[in-house]
């Protein structure tokens, strides 16, 4: 179930007691574009809306901060100069 993360005052808040997401999920680097997300969980915005995926479909989160469809990878870090170095833990 999505449920904000954050107060108003940006601090963050508990999940739900008895809410269990990310069961049997994995999510994978792929090279030098985005994260591949497979398994069954939810995605949910800053707000706790709900993002629709495709149940049961892997799907693709931008990496690069450079997608015209966040959460989600466009294919734009293949036109851009980006480094996934950068956004490695060092
Ligand atoms: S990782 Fe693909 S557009 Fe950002």
């Amino acid at each position: 179930m999505c449920t904000r993360d954050r107060d108003d005052d940006g601090t963050n808040q508990q999940p739900e007691e008895g809410s269990v997401a990310g069961d049997n999920v994995k999510i994978s680097i792929i090279g030098t574009g985005p994260y591949r997300v497979d398994g069954a969980m939810e995605l949910c915005d800053a707000d706790g809306n709900r993002i629709e995926t495709q149940d049961g479909k892997p799907f693709f989160l931008c990496r690069c901060g450079q997608s015209a469809n966040k959460p989600f990878c466009d294919g734009t870090h293949n036109r851009t100069d980006w480094d996934p170095a950068l956004a490695e833990r060092g």
